[in-house]
């Protein structure tokens, strides 16, 4: 049951990327997770073909396994893919502030990774590799519904995640850490859930909606 009075609208624009603020000290039912999957299982899916699992990992091993994957992706992310985010960023001081609380708030999880004391793992069977545009948009879009809907269950619970990516660089590693069949099944992220540290969060600061909708055409 969820525990928080939140509106549908207010769940919708506070389920923000916790990071600093997940209690790495109080444990995290399993219980509470399995209602959050269930809830996860009504989203659509493609041909409603339900090719999902989710992968939970509470075992102190392979989280700390997880961890260090993760560190190893986070550095590749810094090679290839920070300096032009940086560069971006650069053109405003805003935008350079925002990009620096964010990197501050990402080492956070980079280095308390291994203690969330709860990582989810979405997967989806296929994999999306030399597929049409359509085969990938199905495979994706079959698990990244329910992937957000398990995120939003989780915040009406009192619980902080963040959908994270940084340990695909290295998907086949933790596929063997974990038995995943990595040839016919992917993994589309990594949840740490925690319970936060406090549960008022704020709307974020977007692009407005007029820089990006197109009525009619583009
Ligand atoms: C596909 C995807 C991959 C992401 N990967 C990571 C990641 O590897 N590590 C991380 O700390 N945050 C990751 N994030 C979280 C984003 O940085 C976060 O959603 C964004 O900063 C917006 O946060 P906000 O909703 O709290 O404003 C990812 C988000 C998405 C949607």
């Amino acid at each position: 049951m969820p525990i928080l009075d939140l509106s549908v609208d207010t769940l919708l624009t506070t389920t923000r990327a916790v990071r600093k603020r997940l209690d790495l000290a109080r444990p995290v039912e399993l219980e509470v997770i399995r209602e959050c999957l269930e809830l996860a299982l009504q989203a659509p899916t493609a041909s409603n073909r339900q090719g999902w699992h989710f992968v939970v990992v509470t075992d102190p091993e392979p989280r700390h396994a997880l961890a260090t994957i993760y560190r190893k992706g986070a550095q590749q992310y810094r090679e290839l893919i920070l300096p032009e985010l940086q560069k971006q960023a650069a053109a405003s001081e805003q935008e350079a502030k925002r990009l620096a609380r964010r990197l501050d708030s990402g080492q956070y999880l980079i280095d308390h990774l291994h203690e969330v004391p709860v990582h989810v793992i979405p997967c989806i069977e296929g994999r999306t590799e030399h597929q049409p545009i359509v085969a990938q948009a199905a495979c994706w879009g079959s698990i990244m519904p329910a992937t957000w809907s398990f995120i939003l269950a989780a915040r009406s619970r009192a619980l902080g995640s963040t959908l994270t990516s940084f340990h695909l660089f290295f998907e086949q590693e933790a596929a063997e850490l974990l038995g995943i069949p990595y040839e016919e099944v992917m993994q589309a992220g990594l949840i740490p859930v925690a319970y936060t540290v406090g549960t008022d969060f704020k709307p974020a600061i977007r692009k407005p909606l007029e820089s990006v909708v197109h009525w009619d055409r583009w």
